[in-house]
């Protein structure tokens, strides 16, 4: 059986980065050979839209985890019976990297009752065995969906964007994750700095502040992701920045940096920098 590896990319701050870096290192794990699916646990759906052309969508997430009424009968609704999480899964034009893909009514689920709380869990353990990473997008919130997320996975990763008070509302993050860490196994596996400019003092000053606290201090990763047009741009053709196909500078430099992330995420997980002898390649799938 195979050991599969659940990250929780999480902060609840919203636009962080926490889209891109599931999504970029997704397919750079994906690039050196891991299996690996994408989980879009927000639904505001970014992730599926980044790698994923919507429209061709049929099932999702929501389908599998949130409560759904038949409401053809007035006065009568009935209750609609989960969908099985393969029915949800994608395969994108990227090689070895599939989706797991949410929409705007996987917002219900944060309204739904306590045992909803499970349901993802449970969930992608139907899957599971299928790929050596799952790579949950989290929603910029603390809520109920974020809790059913963190509670799937067993590492979480917190981008910080190297801006103005970088650590505002990380407290009461870190705070639920401690409560998560007290009652089982969740291990912060790193804290990432995104949006750096070096150029700036306030970005510098940013890492600083990062690297004086107690617990994301001693877990920076070394690599930061610094501020780039490629990395924005990429998505409007859905495709990760390995599979973007306008070769240039910046998307070289992009590439680079999530490729040095997998490397430390992998590192740190005391996984091989590439499995078996697989071949580096921007392979498509189609
Ligand atoms: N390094 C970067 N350089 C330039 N633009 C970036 C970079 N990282 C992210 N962006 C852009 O900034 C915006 C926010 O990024 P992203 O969606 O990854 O953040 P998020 O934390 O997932 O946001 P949300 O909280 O809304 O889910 C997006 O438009 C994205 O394309
Ligand atoms: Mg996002």
């Amino acid at each position: 059986m195979r050991k599969t590896i659940t990250i929780a990319i999480a902060n609840q701050k919203g636009g962080v980065g926490k889209t891109t870096t599931a999504v970029n290192l997704a397919s750079a794990l994906a690039n050196v050979g891991y299996e690996v699916a994408l989980v879009d646990c927000d639904p505001q759906a970014h992730a599926s839209t980044f790698v994923y052309d919507r429209e061709k969508l049929d099932a999702t997430l929501t389908d599998v985890i949130c409560t759904r009424w038949n409401h053809a009968q007035p006065g009568r609704p009935m209750r609609l019976p989960f969908e099985h999480i393969r029915s949800a899964v994608y395969t994108t034009s990227f090689a070895r990297l599939d989706i797991i893909p949410s929409n705007i009514g996987m917002a219900a689920f944060d309204r739904d009752t306590a045992p909803a709380i499970d349901r993802l869990e449970e969930a992608l353990r139907d899957v599971a065995e299928h790929y050596d990473f799952l790579i949950l997008d989290c929603p910029p919130n603390l809520g109920l969906l974020f809790t059913a997320a963190l509670k799937a996975a067993e590492h979480v990763i917190v981008p910080v964007a190297a801006q103005y008070l970088p650590l505002e509302g990380v407290g009461d993050l870190l705070q639920s994750l401690d409560e998560m860490i007290a009652r089982r196994k969740l291990n912060i596996l790193g804290a990432l700095m995104t949006l750096f400019d070096a150029r700036t003092s306030l970005a510098r000053n940013a890492v600083e502040a990062v690297r004086q606290d107690a617990t994301l201090g001693p877990r920076l990763f070394e690599t930061m992701i610094t501020v780039n047009t490629k990395l924005a741009e990429a998505p409007a053709y859905h495709v990760p920045i390995h599979a973007y196909q306008e070769q240039s500078a910046g998307s070289i430099r992009a590439i680079q940096q999530f490729d040095e992330l997998a490397l430390e995420v992998l590192n740190r997980l005391q996984l091989p920098a590439r499995k078996k002898d697989e071949k580096r390649s921007i392979r498509m799938a189609k």
